[in-house]
């Protein structure tokens, strides 16, 4: 059995209860569907600023009515201190995701990138320390590597943030930081690289690449590579992504105040993840036969990103059970669902 079975085991028997902020978000979503599953009691907080009611009613859809009732919605936002006190109530366990993702988006509006992801997680961490739970884990990012040339990506060797959200990012890092030793309140960031799967939004202007391909293939609509196609991500399926939550939710102390990259190991080129998503398509009798657009890179990406997971791997015993063609081809048919009944 691996410690992420035993650990969902002794859940089960003795839940607990979780914050999971920017829970209406793609990440959020997986996590509040995972918990609620395990039985755990689940106070969830957004303002909807990029979150949808729809992710929340397709939980309520996936969960027991028992199981639903373990979970309290709260509309708010982490700009609010006093709203973050309050949903914070007897809480054990934070898994913070409430952040304005997106490079592009920070660019257009870093005030309101920093508001949310600056001064709201400020928020959350400190009421979090008032409120004395048993642990922090917060989305941290793979940004957070800026222009740091090495390969694969090890968490104590950064870069220049390239990007107002990667200044963000590498700012709750730092917090973090200086919470654990000013006040002896430990936590833990996971970077996450690319993570993709079920509802993530394939709609409006900063779409992830995963979904913004697929609705256009599925739509048969013509499609975009910035660059040449050769830039290469760590692309990480969202189950994945909560095997860490969870594995560092319940992490011992020495595992504490540390980050971790969450992600394969592997790296995979825009061109081939163009023909993955194509494959993925055929299988499920969708065909796609228009050639992809190639256009400039964009500014604040950088070409390659693939993360050393040892750290994760030893301190907190992640072992990641997806690798990306399978998470594509189990996040396909949801995709072509939720675009067919849009
Ligand atoms: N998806 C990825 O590949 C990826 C990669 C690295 C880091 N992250 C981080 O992971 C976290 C979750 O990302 P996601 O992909 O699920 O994004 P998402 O946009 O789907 O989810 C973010 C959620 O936070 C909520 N939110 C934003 N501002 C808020 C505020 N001020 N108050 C309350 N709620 C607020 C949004 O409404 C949304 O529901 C973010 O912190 C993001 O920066 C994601």
């Amino acid at each position: 059995m691996t410690k992420y079975q035993k650990i969902k085991i002794d859940l089960k028997s003795e839940p607990k209860v979780w914050l999971i902020t920017g829970v209406a978000g793609f990440i959020g979503s997986n996590l509040l569907e995972n918990l609620l599953l395990l039985d755990q009691k689940i106070v969830g907080l957004d303002n909807f600023a990029t979150g949808h009611k729809h992710n929340l009613d397709e939980v309520r859809e996936l969960v027991s009515d028992i199981q639903w009732k373990n979970f309290t919605f709260i509309e708010g936002d982490i700009r609010d201190y006093s709203t973050c006190e309050k949903s914070l109530d007897n809480v054990d366990y934070v898994l913070h995701q409430a952040a304005l993702g997106s490079v592009p988006r920070s660019i257009v509006d870093p005030i309101t990138t920093n508001a949310a992801n600056i001064t709201g997680f400020l928020n959350i961490l400190q009421a979090s320390k008032e409120a004395k739970v048993k642990s922090f884990t917060y989305a941290a990012s793979s940004s957070t590597y800026g222009d740091h040339p090495g390969l694969p990506k090890v968490e104590e060797h950064i870069g220049n943030p390239l990007s107002p959200y990667a200044v963000t990012k590498y700012v709750n890092e730092l917090y973090a930081g200086v919470y654990a030793k000013t006040y002896g309140f430990k936590s833990i960031g996971l970077r996450y690289f690319n993570v993709f799967g079920k509802r993530q939004d394939p709609d409006g202007a900063y779409a992830a690449v995963i979904p913004k391909w697929t609705a256009a293939m599925i739509s048969n609509q013509e499609l975009f590579i910035n660059g040449d196609g050769e830039t290469s991500r760590d692309f990480c399926f969202v189950e994945n992504a909560v095997q860490a939550n969870i594995l560092a939710a319940v992490a011992d102390d020495a595992g504490k105040d540390h980050v971790y990259n969450v992600a394969l190991c592997d790296r995979t080129s825009l061109n081939s993840l163009f023909n993955s998503l194509k494959l993925a398509l055929n299988a499920n009798d969708i065909s796609y036969d228009k050639h992809a657009i190639y256009r400039d890179f964009r500014t604040g990406d950088v070409m390659h990103s693939q993360a050393d997971i040892s750290k994760a791997k030893t301190k907190l015993g992640f072992e990641p059970k997806y690798q990306i063609q399978e998470g594509i081809d189990k996040a396909m048919p949801w995709y072509i669902n939720f675009l067919g009944n849009k």
